[in-house]
């Protein structure tokens, strides 16, 4: 058995991250590279995931390099998978970290605003895990990891599609650990709380708004990004190997509160 701190090392394992160019996607790409990961940096713009992995390589932390697509799109995603195939023969963890929101009540929302959501937040993740999935069969071994959210477990006015889309991803992860477990792959969520990024800057810039989530939160503060790496280092490593479809949440006890 291999010393503990060992086994949460992911030297040699090729990990795709999603969304990766800013915000959970490019906190959890520098933790897999700090961790020894080869990570592979998914966004839709070139200019921001070049800068995401120079930020990474001076870090000095593990290997990064950057494939460019949208994660909605299936002709960019099928060149995506391929051409990470063609370079590395293999795919050890995917995280599938993208994530759109439209915060507006469900009568002012488009239908093609809805099916937007739903296409990018849900039919993304799933053609995004099918990809990997046929990277990782003939190896039998791999590691799903979507990034969900509280919501679903809890909810708010003027979310429902996105947080239709994220149960809908917390189903799919369970439905995975199912069916590819014993083909050496697991499949688990992290659902995250309320962390500090761009989407969340019109609530972060609004005083009683920004202390209502703190007050939500029995740690008394939002997430900063950072914080979020660990739960992804820890699913994606060895250390996680029994770890099989589970929801890890990462939301400063926010859930647990009456
Ligand atoms: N922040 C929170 O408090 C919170 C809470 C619960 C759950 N989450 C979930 O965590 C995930 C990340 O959230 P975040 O706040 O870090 O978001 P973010 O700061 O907006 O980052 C989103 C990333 O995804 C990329 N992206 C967006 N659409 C894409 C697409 N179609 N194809 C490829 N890349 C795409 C963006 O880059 P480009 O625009 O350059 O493509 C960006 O790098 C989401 O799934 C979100 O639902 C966040």
């Amino acid at each position: 058995m291999l010393p503990m701190l060992a086994r949460f090392a992911l030297t040699d394992r090729v990990a795709l991250v999603t969304g990766a160019a800013r915000g959970l996607g490019f906190a959890i790409a520098e933790g897999l590279a700090g961790a020894g990961a080869l990570v592979v940096l998914n966004g839709r713009d070139q200019a921001s995931l070049d800068e995401a992995a120079r930020r990474i390589a001076a870090t000095g932390a593990g290997a990064v390099e950057t494939e460019r697509f949208d994660v909605a799109d299936s002709a960019e995603r099928s060149r995506g998978f391929a051409a990470i195939a063609e370079r590395h023969g293999r795919l050890d963890v995917l995280v599938n970290t993208v994530g759109q929101r439209n915060r507006k009540p469900l009568l002012d929302l488009a239908e093609d605003e809805i099916r937007t959501l739903i296409e990018t937040d849900l039919t993304a993740g799933i053609m995004l895990s099918r990809e990997a999935v046929r990277l990782m069969l003939p190896r039998r071994s791999g590691r799903l990891i979507a990034v969900t959210s509280i919501a679903g477990a809890v909810a708010r006015p003027a979310d429902s599609v996105y947080t239709a889309a994220k149960a809908g991803l917390t189903g799919m992860v369970r439905a995975l650990a199912a069916e590819y477990g014993k083909h050496g792959i697991t499949s688990n969520a992290i659902a995250p709380g309320f962390f500090a990024t761009e989407p969340n800057s019109a609530l972060l810039a609004d005083p009683a708004i920004r202390s209502y989530f703190e007050g939500r939160t029995p740690i008394g503060r939002w997430g900063r990004p950072d914080e979020i790496a660990g739960a992804a280092v820890f699913l994606a490593s060895d250390a996680a190997s029994y770890v099989n479809g589970h929801v890890l949440t990462v939301d400063g006890g926010a859930t647990i509160l009456m």
